[in-house]
């Protein structure tokens, strides 16, 4: 991380620069609220539903940084929302420095068995809604010829894990997206970044099982594979890493003057990806599948 490139977060005026999240009233969109609001960052926090923003304003008051955070209802499947709520973020704030596009879901079982509505609802938060988000917000920042955009990202966009396939989808293709809009935003002075975490504790690892469990046929031919991956999956919940390291990673970033591309976070993350690129395809299923069956 580029330490000796961070800058004080000021805006033009002198002010606070703002930077809104989405999907901010639990896991890394929370605690990246709160992190961004004390690295000097006025933040609008935006979730589906502002009566969940408890245990956020309740960590403010803690931290007292309160009046730094306004929270405002966006679900970003609900595009002519996301319209609005960007204009009334330019008619209040007149700017946005930093967009982290953080709202997403977790969507897994057997390939074979995923009903076409629910590949449908995984891309629609993760992909579409992060492709709306971005759209509404690019026009201000290239007006300005500054900002960033933080795309939380996963490891599953950079592999494929069985079990995992929508989310898998999902996140491949935040990752080609970011690729092309880097490159078209350079010019302009917009930083593009991909931040790719491993596991870390948040929700949603059980807000995925219970989707799972809820929809695998009793009568699965894949019953066997479906419950190893299950069992491996929530030990891995059981084992993640702090998210807290995600939400400073994130303020890191947005701090940075000049950010790269790519972010992979977490040791296990870092590992796979190592992997994945020096051991021949072969030798590397063969460990990934070992590794499920323990
Ligand atoms: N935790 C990990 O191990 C991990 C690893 C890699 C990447 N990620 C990514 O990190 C991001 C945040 O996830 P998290 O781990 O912090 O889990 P989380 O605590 O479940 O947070 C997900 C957030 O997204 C929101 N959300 C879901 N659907 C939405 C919609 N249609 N519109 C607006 N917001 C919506 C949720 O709001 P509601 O409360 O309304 O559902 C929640 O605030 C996701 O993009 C995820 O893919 C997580």
């Amino acid at each position: 991380m580029e330490r000796r490139q961070h800058l004080p977060a000021q805006g033009s005026n002198g002010e606070r620069p703002l930077a809104v999240v989405t999907g901010a009233s639990s896991g890394f969109g929370m605690l990246t609220t709160l992190e961004l609001a004390r690295q000097g960052y006025l933040v609008v926090a935006t979730m589906r539903d502002t009566a969940n923003n408890r245990m956020l304003m309740q960590q403010a008051g803690d931290a007292e940084l309160t009046g730094f955070i306004e929270c405002m209802p966006l679900d970003v499947t609900d595009h002519g929302a996301i319209a609005d709520t960007v204009n009334r973020i330019i008619d209040m704030y007149g700017q946005i420095d930093i967009l982290v596009n953080n709202a997403g879901m977790a969507i897994g079982g057997c390939i074979e068995e995923i009903a076409m509505e629910d590949w449908e609802k995984q891309m629609d938060v993760n992909f579409f809604g992060m492709v709306a988000m971005t759209q509404a917000v690019l026009p201000f920042m290239r007006e300005r010829r500054q900002g960033k955009v933080i795309q939380i990202s996963s490891i599953s966009g950079r592999l494929g894990l069985p079990g995992y396939g929508p989310y898998a989808a999902s996140k491949f293709a935040v990752e080609g997206f970011s690729e092309a809009l880097r490159l078209e935003m350079l010019p302009y002075g917009i930083h593009v970044v991909l931040v790719e975490p491993g596991a870390y504790k948040t929700s949603i690892w059980n807000k995925g099982f219970e989707y799972m469990e809820a929809r695998v046929p009793a009568e699965s031919p894949y019953s066997g594979f479906f419950n190893a991956i299950l069992r491996y999956s929530k030990n891995t919940a059981e084992h993640a890493d702090n998210p807290q390291e995600v939400a400073r990673a994130v303020a890191r970033i947005a701090l940075s003057r000049y950010p790269r591309l790519r972010y992979t976070l977490g040791k296990g993350a870092r590992a796979a990806i190592i992997g994945k690129s020096l051991l021949p395809w072969k030798w590397f299923e063969r460990i990934l599948l070992r590794e499920l069956e323990k």
